[in-house]
Order: C-alpha cells, then structure tokens, then sequence
C-alpha cells in the first residue's frame, strides 16, 4: 500500500513558519483577493484563502464583484490596488465569467508582476520557464514541496504530466524539468494516454475528471500526484485518480482532499510573504 502524502498537515507547517515571518515585521503583508461572478468553487477558494490570511496574520481584502462589473472598471480596479502600498498581493479569482466580454489575459497582463502572487502574468510566467522566478507558481511549487517533504527525488525520474492549463501543467513540467526530471506532458490529443502513463515514475493528473488515471494506468512503485478536484455521484470532492485501486500500486499519492488543495494556499501565503519583503516590508 501506498504511503499516502499529507498535504493538509505540510501546510498547516508551512503556513505557521509564515505567521512566524509575518510576526516579526513591522508591517503586515496585504492580499487583495477579486471574485467576480458566482462561481460555486471559486466561492469556496476565495472563502479559505480569507481563512488562511487570517492564519498567518496577512491583511485580507477581498473584492465580490457582480457578473456583470465588466472589464474596465475590474482594469480600473487592479490598478488602483497595483498604487496602493499596504498591498503587496493581487489575487483574481480565475475563471472569470463567461458572456461579459472579459478578456482574462489582459486582466493577468494588468496585474504589477511584483504583486502577481499567482504567478500568472507572463513576465512571471517567463521568469519561470527560464529557472528564475520571483513567484512560484503556486500548485506546482506545493506539489514540489511535499516530494521534498517526503524526501522523494525527480532528478532523473520520467515524470509524466497529465494536463497542459497554463496554471498546473504548464508550470509543473518547468519546475520537475528544473530539477533533472524527463518530463513528458499528456493531453487530450495524447493518442494512447495508458502508455505513456504506465512509463512514469512520478504520475501528476491535473485534468478536472475523475477516473482519468486507473491501476491499470500506474507502473508499480510510482509516485502518484492528484491535482484535481472534482466531484462524485454524490457530490464527494474527488481527483482525477481512482484512490481506492491506485493506492495498492503506487509509493507514495495524495490524496484529494487534503493533497495539494491545502499545499496551493499556503504557497500562495509564502508568496504573499514573498512579495512583502520584496516591497520592503
Ligand atoms: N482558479 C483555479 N485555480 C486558481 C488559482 O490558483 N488562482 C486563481 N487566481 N484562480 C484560480
């Protein structure tokens, strides 16, 4: 059986070595979070991030706009917050809604890049490709830190990534690829997805569907990471992975919930803390 990795406990850590930072500075970092629409899960996400700030002693602000706020006044916005001093962290809830004529790459592109906790814009987004980045990007670099954590090693691994989103897939092949991993990266055009998955010493599922990856999909011994979040028949948050199955197979897999969710939000709290030391906070 597999060794199931922590996410939840690794972040209660990594967000308690943030207070710790946060409580020796004179002035206290500041996140301003925009929700804009209803999105169900994004309420979710923007409601834990609240939480988290809270934890870690960061000043919160968060900005529920209706649907229908339209492009430039959020443009208008953004830049007000990229002038204000007491915020150091500009989070916009992704995806925007669709049917108001929002353009998401120009709002990432509105973002200061030293507020761009997300790591979205793409002089960050440059910056990581080329292995210097001022933000990690937050999913990728909790998934790094809990291999780190269970001391799980990429250099040389055939790492396989499954999914290509410019905020999972995208960033996590640049950052195993910077650690000496083979990375191959699967998609919905990957022609005979099983195969290519059964060659993987590390497995990383970041699709949005459960039962994407099956035991019959995994070699054994492979370390299994399960970005997702989905849900069941019943409504129970589930990932892309068939626990159950998998986990008699695998090394090591995280489990959803209390995976990488958990280890998100606290990177995004460390980069928070980033940015504030690098406004001179
Ligand atoms: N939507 C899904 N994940 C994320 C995230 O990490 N950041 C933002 N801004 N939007 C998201």
């Amino acid at each position: 059986m597999a060794i199931i990795i922590d996410g939840k406990a690794l972040a209660v850590k990594c967000k308690e070595e943030v207070r710790t930072a946060v409580d020796a500075m004179a002035r206290k970092p500041g996140l301003a979070v925009i929700l804009v629409g209803e999105n169900p899960a994004s309420q979710v996400y923007v409601r834990n991030k609240q939480k988290d700030c809270q934890e870690c002693g960061i000043h919160s602000e968060e900005f529920v706009l209706p649907a229908d706020y339209g492009q430039p006044a959020l443009l208008t916005l953004i830049a007000e917050l990229n002038q204000r001093e007491d915020i150091d962290g500009i989070l916009c809830q992704l995806p925007l809604p669709e049917g108001y004529g929002y353009d998401e790459e120009a709002v990432l592109l509105a973002i200061d890049p030293s507020k761009d906790v997300d790591a979205f814009h793409p002089y960050n987004v440059g910056k990581i490709m080329i292995g210097d980045p001022s933000f990690l990007p937050c999913t990728p670099a909790g998934v790094m830190k809990m291999l780190d954590e269970y001391h799980i090693d990429v250099d040389g691994k055939h790492c396989v990534v499954v999914g290509r989103s410019n905020i999972v897939g995208k960033p996590m092949a640049m950052l195993l690829l910077h650690r000496n991993g083979t990375v191959t990266v699967c998609h919905s055009h990957t022609p005979d997805l099983a195969a290519v998955t059964r060659q993987a010493d590390i497995l990383v599922s970041a699709v949005g569907k459960r039962n994407t990856i099956t035991a019959d999909m995994v070699k054994e011994g492979a370390v299994v990471i399960d970005v997702a979040m989905n849900r069941n028949e019943q409504g129970k948050l589930c990932g892309d992975v068939d626990f159950a199955e998998v986990e008699k197979i695998a090394s090591y897999i995280t489990p959803v919930p209390g995976g990488c969710g958990p280890m998100t939000r606290a990177i995004l709290m460390e980069n928070t803390l980033h940015a504030a030391v690098a406004h001179g906070k």
